[in-house]
C-alpha cells in the first residue's frame, strides 16, 4: 500500500473516489461541507431525504457528484458530531475501507483526518488510518485453490488530505509507521492463520531466516534439540517428546543501538499445534490450537516492523517453537523435569505447556544481560474468561515496565490491562514432589501461570502478555489479528524517543 500526504482542494482534486465524513443529524465534516456547497445543497438533500443518517460505520457512496471533479464520493458515517474515541474512529475506517474495498478503485483521497477524536492529534489519526486500513483489506487466501481465491484488493494508493503544510513531516512519519506496524501484523496474522500440518517449528524457524534475509543488522540462529539438550532445556524438551516435529530454538537479533547498549528481548511462546499432549483438549474448537505461536508470529512482525523502520535499538526476539502432541514418549501427569534453571517441575496437566517452554526460554535469555525481557504468549483460557477479547493480560516484576507496556497499548489502540501477581497466588504451585507444579488450580490460572514464569525471571525487568484472548477471533470471523505488534512496537517507538 502506498500511503501519501497531500494538501488538496476537494471541489478540485480529482481522483477515483474522495472519502468524507458526515455525521448524525445532517451535520457535515468541513470537506463534506464544502462538497455540499459546490454541488448545490446534494448531499445535504440526500440527508433530508434520508439515505444516509450518518450513523458510525454507514456508507453511502456518490457518483458524479455535480461540480466535483472527482469520478465518485464516498460518504462515510460518523456518528454524533462530538469526538469519537479510538475505537470507534477505528470502526468508521474499517467501514470505509470495506466499502472501498467492495468499489474497487485503485486509489482515493482521505478526507476523515477531520474528523475529531478525544486527545489524539493529526498524526495519531493518520497512523490509525495507514494501520486501520491495511488490517480491513487484510485477508488470507493462501491455503484455497486458485479458483477459489478471491482477487488481491484493488486499493493501492490512499492519499490523506492535511489542511495547511505545518504538520506534514510528523504526518508523513505517522503513515510510514502505520504501514509498517501493518507489515508485521500481516506476518503474524499470516502466520497465525496458516494450519499447523504446515507452520511447524521449522517453517516458523525458515520464516524468522526469510524475514532477516539482506538485512545486515538481523541475524539469525536456530538451535535444534541436541543442542537444547545440551544447554539443559528439560523442561522446554519434554513439552516436544509427544511430537514428531523437531523442536528449535529461534533467536533474531536486531542491532539497530549501540553496540554493548542492553537489549530488549521478547520471547514468544511458539506451540505451533497444542493438542494437550496426554491431558488431551476436548474437540470442539481445538482446531484453534494452531494459534497457539501466536507469541512467536507476534515476535517475528515486530522485529520485521522494527527493522523496516530502522529503529535505533537493540532488540533480541526468541522463539521457543514445539508441538504439543500426545504420544507413547509424550510426557505424563505426575512426570518431573528439570528445567535449564536447575529447579524442578512436577507436569500435573500436559496441557499447561506454555509455561514450560517459555522458563526454559526465559533462563535462556539471561545471557543477553537484558534491559528488560517482555514475554507474549496465548498462555491461559483463564486469561479468556478474566478479560475477554478485548484486552490483553499484563503481569510483570518491574512496574516502571507494566507502566510503560499499559502506556503504549493505549496510544496504539491496542490495550492491555494488568492483573496482580502478588504471592499469595504464587503458593498456589506447591508440589509434594517437586520444586513447584506447572498447574495451580483453578482459582486465578492467568495470575498462577505468571507466577510460574516469574520463578525464572529473578535476573532482570520482566512482563508478560497474556494474548490468549487478543491474538485472533473465533466463530465466524475466525483469523489472526495481528495483536499485539501495536503495543510492542509502540512500547519500542517510547523507548526510542525517551
Ligand atoms: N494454549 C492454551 C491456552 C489457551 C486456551 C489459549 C484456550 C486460548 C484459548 C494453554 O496451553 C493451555 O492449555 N492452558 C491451560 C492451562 C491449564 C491446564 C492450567 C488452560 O488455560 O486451560
Ligand atoms: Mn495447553
Ligand atoms: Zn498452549
Amino acid at each position: 500500500m502506498d500511503f501519501k500526504i497531500i494538501n488538496s482542494t476537494i471541489g478540485k482534486q480529482r481522483s477515483a473516489c474522495l472519502v468524507v465524513g458526515i455525521h448524525e443529524a445532517g451535520k457535515l465534516s468541513a470537506s463534506a461541507k464544502h462538497l455540499d456547497k459546490i454541488s448545490r445543497s446534494f448531499i445535504s438533500k440526500l440527508l433530508k431525504k434520508g439515505d444516509i443518517k450518518g450513523k458510525q460505520g454507514e456508507t453511502l457512496l456518490l457518483h458524479t457528484l455535480p461540480n466535483c471533479a472527482a469520478d465518485r464520493v464516498l460518504l462515510v458515517g460518523c456518528g454524533k458530531e462530538a469526538a469519537l474515541n479510538d475505537q470507534q474512529f477505528r470502526k468508521v475506517i474499517s467501514a470505509a475501507t470495506s466499502a472501498l474495498d467492495k468499489i474497487g478503485v485503485k486509489e482515493c483521497v482521505n478526507y476523515l483526518g477531520e474528523i475529531k477524536v478525544s486527545e489524539r492529534d493529526l498524526p495519531w489519526k493518520i497512523r490509525q488510518m495507514s494501520e486501520t486500513t491495511c488490517d480491513a483489506l487484510y485477508r488470507f487466501e493462501a491455503m484455497k485453490s486458485k479458483k477459489n481465491q478471491r482477487p488481491a484488493p484493488a486499493l493501492k494508493k490512499m492519499s490523506f488530505h492535511i489542511p495547511g503544510t505545518a504538520n506534514r513531516s510528523n504526518c508523513r512519519n505517522a503513515a510510514k509507521t502505520g504501514l509498517a506496524i501493518a507489515n508485521g501484523m500481516t506476518i503474524t496474522k499470516d502466520l497465525g492463520n496458516l494450519p499447523g500440518n504446515i507452520c511447524t517449528p521449522t517453517y516458523l524457524a525458515n520464516k524468522a531466516k526469510a524475514i532477516a534475509k539482506g538485512n545486515s543488522k538481523l541475524k539469525v540462529s536456530v538451535l535444534d534439540e541436541k543442542q537444547m539438550t545440551a544447554l539443559k532445556m528439560g523442561s522446554f524438551l519434554s513439552v516436544t517428546r509427544g511430537s514428531r516435529e523437531p523442536a528449535k530454538l529461534i533467536t533474531l537479533n536486531y542491532s539497530g543501538g549501540k553496540k554493548g547498549e542492553p537489549p530488549v528481548v521478547l520471547v514468544g511462546k511458539g506451540v505451533t499445534f497444542d493438542s494437550g499432549g496426554v491431558s488431551i483438549k476436548p474437540s470442539p474448537t481445538m482446531d484453534e490450537m494452531k494459534y497457539d505461536m501466536c507469541g512467536a508470529a507476534s515476535v517475528l512482525g515486530v522485529m520485521a516492523t522494527i527493522n523496516e523502520l530502522s529503529l535505533p535499538i537493540n532488540l533480541i526476539g526468541v522463539v521457543p517453537a514445539c508441538e504439543n502432541m500426545p504420544d507413547g514418549s509424550a510426557s505424563k501427569p505426575g512426570d518431573v523435569v528439570t528445567s535449564m534453571s536447575g529447579q524442578t517441575i512436577e507436569i500435573l496437566n500436559t496441557d499447561a505447556e506454555g509455561r514450560l517452554i517459555l522458563c526454559d526460554a526465559l533462563t535462556y535469555c539471561e545471557r543477553f544481560k537484558p534491559a528488560v525481557v517482555i514475554d507474549i504468549a496465548t498462555l491461559t483460557g483463564s486469561c479468556v474468561m478474566a478479560l475477554g477479547s478485548h484486552a490483553t493480560g499484563i503481569l510483570g516484576n518491574d512496574d516502571e515496565l507494566v507502566s510503560d507496556l499499559l502506556a503504549a497499548g493505549n496510544s496504539s489502540n491496542d490495550r492491555g490491562w494488568q492483573l496482580p501477581l502478588w504471592e499469595e497466588y504464587d503458593e498456589q504451585l506447591k508440589s509434594n514432589f517437586a520444586d513447584m507444579a506447572n498447574i495451580g488450580g483453578r482459582e486465578g490460572g492467568t495470575i498462577t501461570a505468571a507466577c510460574f514464569l516469574s520463578r525464572f525471571t529473578r535476573a532482570y525487568n520482566w512482563a508478560h502478555l497474556d494474548i490468549a484472548g487478543t491474538a485472533w477471533h473465533s466463530g465466524a470471523k475466525k483469523g489472526g489479528t495481528g495483536r499485539p505488534v501495536p503495543l510492542l512496537t509502540q512500547y519500542i517507538l517510547d523507548r526510542c524517543e525517551s
